[in-house]
């Protein structure tokens, strides 16, 4: 049993980063964003024009590739890509890039790797079914689609960019679909996750829960 990583999974909105970051601060462990770590691989191979069916060409990518966290930031080849991987045009491609098993098995190993370094709170789809199958505390974050899309939307309009909520709400399901219907990893709660529905939950309310449960 690891005791050293707390594993919160769930769909896009479902407030997972914004509560794993809080839950990291408070116990003075490292946050990972394992979400901002697909999106960086799906920034580097649209930008090398690599087809998604290039395997070989994907694999030679990945291992010329180097993703690092400094404080709440991320770093792709030594660039931070912070505010990069946030694009429409990342939303729009990080499903089908996070589909792909050499893309998985490289990152899963990074996460691992970043676990065995130090205590962590990792957030992401598949941290509790196969990243950490063993933790000894797990969480699985839900919401509506309704209520998810009105926090991304207030959340990129705190940010000053403003797109329709219904183009918000048709990108969760999508995504939402296709990562949990993908062969490899798909989005699901492990068994022993602790189930909080945050719909009706403000953020400080579900930091209580979950350091309730972790005390
Ligand atoms: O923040 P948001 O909920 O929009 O998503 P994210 O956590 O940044 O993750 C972006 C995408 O990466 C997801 O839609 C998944 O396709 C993929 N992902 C994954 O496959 N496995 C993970 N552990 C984390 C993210």
């Amino acid at each position: 049993m690891n005791n050293k990583c707390i594993a919160i999974d769930g769909p896009a909105g479902s407030g997972k980063s914004t509560i794993a970051r809080e839950i990291a601060t408070l116990l003075g462990w490292t946050y990972i964003d394992t979400g901002a770590m697909y999106r960086a691989i799906t920034l580097k191979i649209l930008s090398s024009n690599i087809s998604l069916e290039d395997i070989s060409g994907i694999q030679l990518l990945l291992n010329n590739t180097q993703i690092e966290f400094n404080k709440s930031k991320i770093f792709l080849d030594g660039k931070d890509v912070t505010s990069q991987i946030r694009s429409e045009k990342i939303d729009k491609n990080v499903s089908a890039v996070s589909a792909i098993s050499e893309i998985r098995s490289k990152l899963v190993e990074l996460q691992r790797e970043y676990a065995a370094a130090h205590p962590v709170v990792m957030d992401g789809r598949d941290i509790g079914t196969i990243v950490f199958p063993n933790a000894k505390y797990k969480f699985f974050l839900t919401a509506s689609p309704e209520e998810r899309a009105r926090r991304r939307y207030n959340q990129l309009r705190g940010k000053g960019i403003s797109i329709p909520i219904e183009q918000i709400f048709n990108d969760i399901e999508r995504r939402d679909h296709m990562d949990s219907s993908r062969e490899i990893s798909p989005l699901k709660r492990a068994e022993d996750a602790h189930l909080i529905d945050t719909d009706k939950l403000g953020i400080g309310e579900v930091v209580e829960e979950i350091m309730s449960r972790i005390k």
